[in-house]
């Protein structure tokens, strides 16, 4: 069976972990394709929340494998750590394996990110603080070290001491000794988890085995299509399944994206449809619009159409999930910005944003019910039900999930809702 792929279709934390660990459900393997502990993803059974950064979200559905691959980048001290912690909430993690392809997060990476960030001064970018940045650099410049690396102690070693060398010479303090000594003592720990996970991914598929790609951050986060240089240092896109889990495009069978019912940003960078009324702030609340890794708050906004379409397209989207419908449930009214006004209309969307481009909103009727007890497409308002047909027709797209509370029971499926059958048969 093919792969089944969640990605981000607004500015990270559309509620994809949710998403993961219903359709995980339904799947034999989850793997995560991009970025790293600047990733905070969430899953809440019963009265159970388990905040995921590395470890897959379909960790807590119980796949037979939860792969980190070879496109992200793993700090071992987080990775460690997570799986103590979900250890320590009885959850077996004897079945998640970390690609030997991924690229290490060592603390320099962690010292050059807060001092760009700090340099960059009033320009900032916002960034979640974890080496991200640093970490692709080293990768592109082919200076990184691999978690497949590590199995010879003598070559990583010195690879590390040269890192320290060239960053010390720019003038950044990092102490090499006690960084090999700390991964030193790490890698026993490490080390079982480590193995080919491209292999694994094609056991998997060529068994008929369904394989969900878990994205990480969104769309407009994506390193070279979203909105530079406000963006991550990954490809958080569809696309980047392929080059961050090792599969051809032919084995793709859905995308699905994940979008908030309204929108939100965490980090420095343009965000047209924000709010800075009282419907902004109503949002936050509401919608407890704080970031998992940096206890941020988030900025909030109204659904920007424009944006979502641009997802859909240049992620292939297939189908729609939207999470935090609840969220809505109090508004007289709920925006959406149907297109953007003014900016150059020849210019890619970034590019038309940073151009000036203003949001041109539509105000529809609010529905003023709580909708978390809904658990078919009949239990909403009606209104609700318009609204969700709204965004269905603007971005042409079906929206075949929709979940109105983040415990994993509450979410509508649609009839034709990939995954759906053998998740809810669970
Ligand atoms: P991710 O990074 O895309 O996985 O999303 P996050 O976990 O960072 O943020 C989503 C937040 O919204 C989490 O706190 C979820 O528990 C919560 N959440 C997800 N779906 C819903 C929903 O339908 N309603 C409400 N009220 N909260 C939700
Ligand atoms: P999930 O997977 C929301 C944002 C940061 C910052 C920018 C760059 O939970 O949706 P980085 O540390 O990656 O160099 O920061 O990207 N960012 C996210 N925002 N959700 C995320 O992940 C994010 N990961 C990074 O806030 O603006
Ligand atoms: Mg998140």
């Amino acid at each position: 069976m093919p792969v089944t792929l969640v990605v981000g279709a607004q500015w990270g934390d559309e509620g994809k972990g949710r998403i993961v660990d219903f359709l995980a459900m339904g799947a034999s393997a989850v793997a995560r394709y991009g970025g790293g502990a600047n990733a905070g993803h969430t899953v809440q059974v019963g009265e159970k929340t388990y905040k995921l950064r590395l470890v897959p979200s379909g960790i807590v559905a119980g796949v037979e494998a939860c792969i980190i691959g070879p496109g992200t980048v793993i700090s071992p001290s987080i990775v460690l750590g997570e799986l103590d912690a979900l250890a320590g909430a009885g959850v077996d993690v004897s079945r998640v394996w970390i690609s030997d392809l991924a690229h290490l997060i060592l603390p320099y990476h962690v010292a050059l990110d807060r001092a760009w960030e700090q340099a960059r001064g009033g320009a900032s970018i916002g960034t979640t603080g974890n080496g991200i940045g640093p970490a692709y650099m080293d990768r592109v410049a082919r200076v990184g070290i691999r978690a497949g690396d590590l199995a010879d102690s003598r070559r990583w070693q010195q690879a590390v001491r040269d890192r320290c060398a060239a960053i010390r010479a720019h003038g950044v303090d990092v102490d090499a000794n006690a960084i090999v000594a700390e991964l030193e003592a790490q890698c026993p720990r490490l080390m079982p988890h480590v193995r080919d996970t491209i292999g694994l991914v094609h056991e998997f598929l060529r068994a008929g085995k369904r394989v969900l790609a878990e994205g990480a951050q969104g769309t407009m986060l994506d390193v070279g299509l979203g909105t530079y240089p406000y963006v991550t240092s990954s490809v958080t896109i569809a696309g980047g399944g392929e080059s961050g889990l090792g599969y051809g495009p032919s084995h793709v069978e859905h995308v699905v994206g994940v979008t908030k019912s309204y929108a939100t940003r965490v980090g420095n960078g343009p965000f047209p449809s924000e709010l800075h009324d009282a419907a902004g702030t109503a949002l936050q609340k509401r919608g407890r619009e704080f970031g998992v890794v940096t206890g941020r708050a988030r900025r909030c906004g109204w659904l920007d159409l424009a944006a979502l379409r641009y997802a859909v397209a240049v992620n292939g989207i297939t189908h729609l999930a939207m999470t935090k419908l609840d969220v809505l449930d109090e508004f007289d009214e709920v925006g959406v910005c149907s297109r953007y006004a003014g900016g150059d209309p020849a210019a890619s969307l970034p590019f038309a944003i940073e151009a000036g481009a203003k949001p041109v909103m539509t105000m529809l009727r609010g529905w003023r019910a709580a909708t978390s007890a809904a658990r078919s497409w009949n239990d909403l308002p009606r209104e609700a039900q318009a609204f969700i047909a709204h965004v269905e027709a603007e971005t042409a797209t079906p929206v075949s999930y929709i979940s109105v509370g983040p415990e994993r029971s509450q979410i509508i499926v649609r009839p034709g809702a990939p995954l759906a059958q053998a998740a809810m048969a669970r």
